[in-house]
């Protein structure tokens, strides 16, 4: 039985889903949040279906023992999956690529581009659900990439690294801009908006739809609609949990501008 003072779950293969906690700490700052990032495990969007699948299910076994009242899977590779499933966690869970879909569909847009892992790509779930979901005539196209989500994961605040980073993206991002000339680019891994401004810079008039305010926007309306918003004096704390290395979590979620973090603790990996 979900209480208002639980803990929102929030997990993802590594930092990127520190761009849907940012979202939640803005919006929602007396939420208690609880984060997980298989830092030992990522990047999960070279992996398998069946090796995500397993990877995913430890993480929300994790947050059912901790009894979260919202499961946030800022992780969009894990969310290609959802639909899928005929059981995911015995809370709402919300997925992100349901979110990029929803931004979209509210958008006067004709071509709409979509950068993600490479599972995600050949998932095809964003289009399909883009599509389904738009009142309007669209051209949905899109990209895998396969090293972009590790480089950024290993690079903020790194000059030298963010070169890497900012030649994957030109690479990668360039020929849907430049050739295809999309009206707006979802960013459909959760790491990607954590280089937004590096985006922004390359390509200044592209709108850029980041599923986490989406994200952040539907938790709200859930916790109005069932009651469940937190009821504390002050703004609730983050616990971040990891399978990789406490201090690169530590430092990220300070380059990231995470606020009232309460500890960064190591979390053991599932065994392959
Ligand atoms: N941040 C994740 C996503 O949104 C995946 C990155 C990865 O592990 O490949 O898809």
């Amino acid at each position: 039985m979900s209480h208002p003072n639980s803990p929102v779950g929030i997990l993802d293969s590594g930092i990127g889903g520190f761009s849907v906690v940012k979202q939640v700490q803005r919006l929602l700052p007396e939420e208690e949040l609880l984060y997980f990032g298989d830092g030992a495990h990522i990047p999960y969007g070279n992996h398998p279906e069946e090796r995500i699948a397993a990877l995913a299910r430890y993480m929300f076994r994790f947050m059912e023992e901790r009894e979260v009242k919202a499961l946030l899977v800022a992780c969009n590779t894990i969310s290609c999956l959802l639909d899928r499933w005929e059981d995911t966690a015995a809370c709402p869970v919300f997925s992100a690529v349901q979110a990029g879909a929803d931004a979209v569909s509210g958008l006067e847009v004709d071509k709409v581009g979509v950068i993600s892992t490479v599972f995600t790509h050949r998932a095809g779930i964003y289009p399909q659900k883009i599509l389904a979901q738009s009142p309007r005539k669209l051209v949905v196209l899109s990209c895998g990439c396969p090293d972009l989500a590790r480089l950024v994961e290993h690079s903020l605040g790194d000059p030298a690294r963010m070169v890497r980073v900012e030649e994957e993206l030109r690479r990668e991002l360039g020929p849907m801009v430049l050739e295809d000339e999309v009206d707006c680019c979802v960013l459909g891994c959760t790491h990607y908006p954590l280089v937004a401004d590096r985006i922004r810079r390359l390509y200044p008039d592209l709108l850029l739809i980041d599923p986490a305010e989406e994200m952040a926007r539907a938790l709200e309306a859930h916790l109005d609609r069932e009651g469940l918003r937190a009821a504390r004096e002050g703004p609730g704390s983050l616990t971040v949990y990891t399978t990789g290395d406490v201090a690169e979590y530590a430092l990220r979620a300070r380059q990231v501008g995470l606020e009232r973090v309460a500890g960064v603790e190591h979390y053991p990996p599932m065994a392959l």
